[in-house]
């Protein structure tokens, strides 16, 4: 097992924020924890490659923006996770959630998840869904009162076996 302990990494976020319950669903080969810095050597933009263009900015620019997402704490944080397989070192999947702090609802705090991607040889063995139940639950804890994502017509079916329902219609405008 070449699987670095947690706490020799530099993580984005404190690592106990991740539900235990998830941690003992996952198989002994692979491992939940927060982003970390050297996962820019461990395949985390190839797994979030499988979701859209995601080029390699370079180590420099990949740490600005480690360190830029690392500084917003509080109301405007962001966790992003990673499953990690502990025979390769490898990422194998990957997810945000980010706290957005409202004026309405009694100053309340929506969670928002973004950009979860499992690795093509890995998908279909539930890391998906432990991706997210990881997310949604560092959501609520945090105390948002919702929790929102926006998907492909593809994914909403996957995205109901994870207790989301279908609210709204997605709008966007590209530059
Ligand atoms: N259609 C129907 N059911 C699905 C789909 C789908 N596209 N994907 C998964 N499921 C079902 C599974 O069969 C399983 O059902 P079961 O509990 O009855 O067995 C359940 O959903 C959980 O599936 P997982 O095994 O956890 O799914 P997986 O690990 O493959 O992850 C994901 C799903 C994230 C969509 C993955 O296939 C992937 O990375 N796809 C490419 C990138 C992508 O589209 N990401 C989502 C973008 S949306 C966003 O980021 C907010």
């Amino acid at each position: 097992m070449s699987l670095t302990l947690d706490n020799q990494l530099d993580l984005l976020f404190p690592a106990n924020l991740i539900p235990a319950d998830v941690k003992s669903k996952l198989p002994s080969d692979l491992h939940i924890r927060p982003l970390a810095l050297t996962d820019y050597h461990r395949g985390h933009l190839d797994v979030l490659s499988v979701l859209t263009d995601a080029p390699d900015p370079g180590l420099h620019a990949y740490t600005a923006q480690f360190n830029r997402l690392r500084a917003s704490s509080g109301f405007r944080s962001t966790y992003t996770l990673v499953i990690l397989n502990s025979d390769s070192d490898k990422v194998v999947a990957v997810g945000t959630v980010f706290i957005e702090a409202k004026f309405t609802r009694n100053l309340g705090l929506v969670g928002h998840i973004e950009d979860i991607a499992v690795d093509k040889s890995q998908q279909g063995k539930k890391l998906g869904l432990r991706v997210i139940e990881a997310l949604t639950s560092i959501s609520e804890n945090a105390g948002c009162y919702k929790t929102i994502l926006n998907c492909s017509e593809a994914n909403v079916a996957f995205y109901d076996k994870c207790g989301y329902s279908r609210k709204g219609a997605e709008m966007a405008k590209y530059t």
